[in-house]
């Protein structure tokens, strides 16, 4: 069973000391995004997988511990996990386990394919937004699934689910994930029209055709999978994708703290988006090789108008982390969240700061100010927590940060990765600094 290097209490606080610029070369690891999806795909095989470039998150544990409650056996070594779900002994995953993480549920699909029958808990919303499962319901209904909620659960059933075509009214990254997974297995051909053209689903599409599925056009608005025979499927040894979020954070970061950041590991076709915001706010961005990108900024940056999108567009994920960079740059910026309903719990957060925000619905107006002020703050999610890190290394004096689960589910070796781009941060427990007691 995998375990982080570094699993902490929510009552940890980091402790930054910010206003330098950060300076130096990051090695970015394999993508939270893709790695849950291709854990839960690898159920599909009765034959062992290895996965490596795994990045040591919590996320990753919760998985693991997913998988393994199913019977399937999981083994970590470094950045690899081998998955091998020879004997699945359960078809259900718990309430207590989905609602941790979302993408529990794309155990749905595998589960269905490979057992005929599967119960998983609904996820229910989360901070950010309702988030429902209706996509991944109606795209396994329409492969022939009979699928009843049951006191919160999804039940699914099928003796053999049969190809078709789908339409999706918005292109929904996990419900993509979920018919394409269970499509791998049906009988005949399945196409997805809207479907979602994120790198992750690309990077799901080449782990599957790696096990023996046949699929196409992974990357684009349409997919087709031909099924094929669950006797055609095969163990395989396959290397997640870089994290282009976590890439993008650090980019974000260097240019924030006006300093000279290289991410390496990277793919910069998937960063076009952002790229492109970055370099109009005034950066400036190399590609020091096919698989690096340097950025550096100058001392005032210019205010930019930003519209989240599915991909190729700017990601929503990327959202938080880009209005605490704006929050200081010259002129008034215009930033829309069209993905979630309720992704701006950082911005009063970043008003303890002393940004200048106003919020109307989705839509924020940042007006930037000379400089971030340090306060005590609180990651109210994944990526808002990224924000708060970025703002504490912009900002006058310390800034504290509190509810670092939420970090912990994403950044592998958040505090090493700072330091060694000469950001100062430290981890303290209950009071306690245990920054040297683990490796991050
Ligand atoms: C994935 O979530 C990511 N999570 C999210 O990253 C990311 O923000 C999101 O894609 C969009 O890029 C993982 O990959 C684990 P969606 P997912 O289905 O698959 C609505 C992070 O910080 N919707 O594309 O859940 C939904 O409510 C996380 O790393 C329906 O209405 O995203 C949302 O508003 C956060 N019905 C929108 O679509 C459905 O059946 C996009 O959701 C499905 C989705």
């Amino acid at each position: 069973m995998p375990q982080p290097t570094s699993c902490f209490l929510s009552t940890d606080q980091l402790v930054i000391t910010g206003g330098r610029p950060l300076q130096g070369t990051v090695r970015i690891g394999g993508a939270k995004n893709s790695v849950l999806k291709l854990m839960a795909a690898a159920l599909l095989t009765q034959e062992t997988v290895t996965l490596t470039n795994v990045p040591t998150i919590s996320d990753v544990t919760t998985m693991a511990n997913v998988i393994s409650h199913l019977g399937v056996t999981v083994t970590q070594d470094g950045d690899e996990l081998t998955i091998n779900a020879n004997k699945i002994t359960r078809n259900e995953a718990p309430n207590e386990l989905v609602t941790k993480m979302r993408a529990s549920f794309n155990v749905l699909a595998p589960l269905l394919a490979r057992c005929g029958e599967t119960r998983v808990s609904l996820p229910g919303g989360c901070s950010i937004g309702k988030r429902g499962v209706d996509l991944h319901i109606k795209g396994l209904e329409a492969l022939g699934a009979e699928i009843d909620i049951e006191h919160g659960m999804v039940v699914a059933k099928a003796q053999q689910l049969v190809g078709a075509d789908i339409v999706f009214d918005l292109p929904s990254v996990g419900a993509t994930e979920n018919v394409m997974v269970a499509a791998v297995l049906a009988n005949g051909m399945t196409r997805i029209a809207n479907a979602a053209q994120e790198p992750e689903i690309m990077d799901l599409a080449d782990f599957l055709n790696a096990m023996g599925a046949d699929i196409t056009g992974a990357g684009t608005s349409e997919i087709t999978i031909h099924g094929v025979p669950q006797s055609a499927l095969h163990g395989v040894r396959y290397a997640v994708m870089p994290d282009r979020i976590e890439a993008a954070t650090y980019l974000i970061a260097g240019a924030a703290t006006r300093g000279t950041v290289t991410v390496e590991g990277v793919r910069p076709a998937h960063l076009q988006a952002v790229l492109a915001k970055l370099t109009e706010a005034g950066c400036d961005i190399t590609m020091p090789t096919p698989t690096a990108l340097t950025i550096s900024a100058p001392l005032r940056l210019e205010a930019q108008n930003i519209t989240t999108l599915p991909y190729p567009g700017i990601p929503t994920d990327l959202q938080a982390p880009l209005m605490t960079l704006l929050a200081t740059a010259e002129g008034s910026s215009v930033i829309k969240e069209t993905i979630y309903e309720n992704r701006f719990n950082h911005v009063g957060q970043l008003r303890r700061m002393a940004a200048n925000i106003e919020q109307d619905g989705n839509t924020a107006i940042v007006t930037g100010v000379e400089r971030l002020s340090g306060a005590s703050v609180k990651a109210t999610d994944l990526r808002a927590g990224a924000a708060m890190v970025i703002a504490g290394l912009m900002a006058d004096g310390y800034t504290t940060i509190e509810n670092l689960h939420h970090l912990d589910r994403g950044y592998e070796g958040l505090i090493g990765k700072i330091r060694q781009l000469g950001g100062t941060i430290e981890r303290r427990m209950g009071g306690v600094d245990t920054s040297l007691a683990h490796s991050e």
